[in-house]
């Protein structure tokens, strides 16, 4: 039983906090801490009602790592975990290093002022985590997490060499909403607004954002969707650590009203993230959006439908080609009558919990900054089964693989 420290309070925030406090023989005394105190205590209330556990809560900047750091040393956490938003990721890493506690998070860094978003800044904490016998673990959500972890199991036990990867995001809820992100819209926004990027023949290819999409039909009864290419965290990492791959892409599903409202709000300015001058104040379109649409955390009430993200992988086994499909389906209703969140929230927070979970026990615990796929996978994946998250796999055939054929229907 080992005290943790979780930063941000959030929609993921709020499912981490509940999935850690339903494994007491791993997490001991738990800290919530965030921007604004009011929504740590009100998940601490919402976390003693569904599991009688007590959890601490503090009001932390998660931008100032000396202050963060005087809380670890107080809470005594032995790992911090991350669910406060991309721009914290270095500033945190550093308040680790200076409080001598393991890091962990479910996004990769980003500046605040530039829509870019790749590894470099925090594979470069790699010789300072690992001077000082701490452990970082980039990236255990669901995407990038859970699907890194797939495509490290898939090639433990399926294939010699991967050779193509298709990462297929399909959200079939429905929020009842105009318009909402089902996460961070800040973040969201910026992430399917950029150009899109995927893996060819050993380098990144760049193409206009939303230019390619086609059908995806998940199983299961969860629905056909319009699937959209775009650039996601993990082919970063993953190329780089299975450099067998060919090609690999990431897709996910957006409906029709989505693109519609993101297309106008793009039209208009909403979405820019420089500062603009509004009766004589220095604004940011884009967080002015944020403050005005729906807070994704209180989307769980209304949000019906399933989730349904896996990845289609091919390759080689003993010299012959295979395919498969894993994955998992997650129903919104059912989180929430779990925890009080949507799927989406869910399925980050979960894999945080199990990330945690791998590194307090130990076996992930190793010196040095990491991307999920690095460690063995096997442990992970029973926790999925085991808590809240079971997955499937089926073979494919090269042609179902190429079709994005997963069902018979
Ligand atoms: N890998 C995946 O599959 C995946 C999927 C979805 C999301 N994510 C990531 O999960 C993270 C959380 O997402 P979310 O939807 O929960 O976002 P959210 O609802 O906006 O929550 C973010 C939390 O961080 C807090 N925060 C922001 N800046 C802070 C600061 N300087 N100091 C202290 N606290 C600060 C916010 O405080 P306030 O409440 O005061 O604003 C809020 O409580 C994001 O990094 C997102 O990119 C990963």
């Amino acid at each position: 039983m080992m005290p943790i420290l979780i930063i941000g309070a959030g929609g993921v925030g709020s499912v981490v906090a509940h999935k850690c406090a339903m494994v007491p023989e791993v997490f001991g005394e738990i800290t919530l801490a965030s921007r604004t105190l009011s929504k740590c205590d009100a998940i601490a209330a919402e976390v003693k009602m569904r599991t009688g556990r007590t959890i601490a809560t503090a009001m932390v900047d998660a931008d100032n790592a000396e202050e963060t750091a005087a809380l670890i040393r107080k809470t005594g956490a032995k790992l911090l975990i991350n669910v406060a938003l991309p721009y914290q990721d270095l500033n945190l890493m550093d308040a680790c290093l200076l409080a001598g506690c393991d890091y962990m998070d479910t996004a990769n860094y980003e500046p605040l002022d530039v829509a870019k978003f790749e590894y470099s800044w925090q594979w470069a904490y790699q010789e300072k985590f690992q001077t000082a016998g701490l452990t970082a673990l980039l990236g255990s959500g669901f995407d990038p997490g859970v699907t890194n972890v797939f495509t490290a199991w898939a090639l433990k036990h399926h294939f010699d060499e991967i050779h193509t990867l298709d990462i297929i995001d399909v959200n079939g809820g429905d929020h009842g909403k105009a318009f909402a992100t089902n996460f961070n819209p800040e973040i969201n926004i910026r992430e399917v607004t950029a150009e899109c990027r995927h893996w060819e023949d050993g380098t990144f290819l760049g193409t206009p954002p939303m230019s390619k999409h086609q059908p995806f039909t998940c199983p299961d009864g969860v629905g056909t969707f319009e699937i959209y290419r775009m650039y996601h965290e993990e082919l970063e990492s993953l190329v780089k650590h299975i450099p067998t791959l060919r090609r690999a892409q990431f897709w996910m599903s957006f409906s029709p009203n989505y693109l519609k409202h993101l297309e106008v709000l793009q039209n208009v300015g909403m979405t820019r993230i420089d500062p603009v001058l509004y009766h004589g104040i220095e604004i940011v379109p884009l967080q002015f959006l944020k403050a005005v649409l729906p807070n994704p955390s209180d989307l769980g009430q209304s949000t019906k439908g399933r989730t349904c993200i896996g990845n289609v992988i091919t390759g080689l086994k003993d010299g012959t080609a295979k395919a498969i499909y894993i994955y998992n389906i997650c129903d919104h209703e059912a989180c929430f009558a779990e925890v009080g969140s949507q799927a989406i929230s869910y399925t980050t927070g979960v894999p945080a919990m199990i990330g945690a979970k791998q590194i307090l026990a130990g076996d992930w615990r190793k010196p040095g900054v990491w991307n999920i796929e690095q460690h063995d996978p096997d442990a992970f994946m029973a926790d999925l089964n085991q808590h809240g998250l079971p997955w499937q796999f089926i073979e494919l055939t090269p042609e179902q693989a190429r079709e994005f054929q997963v069902t018979t229907q």
